[in-house]
């Protein structure tokens, strides 16, 4: 196990009818803007339940982020933040709402452009900002990081900083994701910890069995969420699975990939693809074309999530990563480029981005473009 620091201090306040836990949760003191999507909130309920918790109480709206969050719109927020003196940021929303408050609470305090804030990595300072999660999918409402696009030139890309206050995660808020949205949550919840536990064996048999309890439990939890998406105690399974898939618990003292998380991000970008389905059409692809660098965590993988023990190591590990790709498929998502109609052209745009860059992803850091550009042949 590598030397780490682990510190997360956001509070996380769970369950049903939590969201009125919201009036205490905020400080009094603060000069308060809460940030929204494109609506969804009005529909089911949560923005009528926020209004509610902090009836009495004055703030200013921002509405608009959208999904996969553009530095665009972004801009515009940090601007009224700064005309109104914004000390204080209350996301509700999903992932997106969330990533786009933690850069508005970057931009507020900083004389860059937001974009330059996203290309430098880390947020130095940022104001205090907090959430209502509506999306169990990113971890986002527990961990520091948050994705931008840049709509302009088709680029997503990550920065690092603060982590939210507190997270408010009512799984009855969840009953209005359609069937396309949950698929896509619980693909990014399983790809989160695939991420960062399909390296190399012996590092943490810790990490290892948290990261396993939470693929067997999302395997599970699956088809039966499919058959009743309004059933409490699954959502509840699923909202605290994608929280605790993303929040720092699972990658103590571990390396981490993270390769087909950056192939994905270009995907969105250049075709818009939802961020848990590119991920479930590059996780087969990457598995197929590092399973010699990762054959020993496939068999582990194989016997401890699929029952996997007969046959050849060859055979073991594939089978591990066909039944990889069956469980995303069986999430309802498609999982070749083909399908999506995504061709070779994108694939050399997205390897000669990676050169250009000078990039390498992956626990061994040989994740170049040239990779990359193999990772994607083998998602076709
Ligand atoms: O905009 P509104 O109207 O609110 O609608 C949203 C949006 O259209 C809707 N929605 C949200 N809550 C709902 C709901 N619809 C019905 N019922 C509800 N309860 O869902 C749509 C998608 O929302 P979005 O926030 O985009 O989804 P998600 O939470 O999956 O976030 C995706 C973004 O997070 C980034 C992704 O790259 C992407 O940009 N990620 C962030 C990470 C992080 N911060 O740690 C890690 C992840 O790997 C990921 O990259
Ligand atoms: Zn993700």
């Amino acid at each position: 196990m590598k030397n780490f620091i682990f510190q997360n201090p956001t509070k996380l306040v769970f369950g049903k009818g939590q969201i009125e836990k919201l009036s205490e949760l905020i400080p009094l003191d603060v000069n308060l803007l809460i940030t929204y999507g494109g609506g969804s909130v009005t529909k089911n309920g949560v923005y009528d339940q926020v209004k509610k918790a902090l009836k009495g109480r004055s703030y200013t709206e921002f509405w608009g982020i959208e999904p996969n969050p553009r530095v665009e719109t972004l801009r515009r927020a940090i601007a009224l933040g700064k005309v109104k003196e914004i000390n204080y940021i209350l996301a509700v929303g999903g992932g997106s709402v969330l990533d786009g408050t933690k850069l508005i609470a970057a931009g507020i305090v900083s004389d860059k452009d937001a974009w330059e804030i996203v290309l430098s990595g880390v947020a130095e300072n940022q104001i205090p900002f907090a959430s209502v999660m509506t999306v169990p999918a990113t971890g986002s409402e527990m961990n520091g990081g948050a994705v931008i696009t840049r709509e302009e030139t088709h680029e997503k890309f990550s920065f690092g900083g603060d982590y939210p206050q507190f997270s408010i995660l009512d799984p009855e808020v969840t009953y209005s994701l359609s069937d396309h949205q949950i698929a896509c949550g619980l693909a990014d919840a399983y790809t989160h910890v695939l991420e960062q536990y399909m390296t190399t064996t012996g590092q943490s048999r810790i990490m290892d069995r948290w990261a396993e309890g939470l693929l067997l439990s999302i395997i599970e939890i699956a088809p039966k969420i499919k058959e009743s998406p309004n059933d409490y105690e699954l959502m509840a399974d699923y909202m605290l699975s994608a929280t605790l898939a993303l929040n720092d618990f699972i990658r103590m003292g571990i390396s981490q990939d993270w390769a087909t998380h950056q192939i994905g991000h270009e995907l969105t970008a250049l075709h818009g693809i939802t961020h848990g389905h590119s991920l479930a059409i590059v996780m087969p692809g990457t598995l197929r074309e590092l399973k010699v660098q990762k054959h020993d965590k496939l068999l582990q993988y194989g016997e401890r999530i699929f029952n996997i023990t007969e046959g050849t190591e060859e055979v073991r590990v594939n089978k591990a990563i066909e039944k990889t790709e069956e469980f995303y498929r069986s999430l309802g998502l498609t999982t070749r480029l083909s399908e999506e109609n995504v061709g070779e052209d994108t694939i050399e745009t997205i390897a000669r981005r990676f050169n250009d860059r000078g990039v390498a992803y992956g626990e061994n850091r040989n994740v170049t473009g040239d990779v990359a550009r193999e990772i994607l042949r083998k998602c076709i």
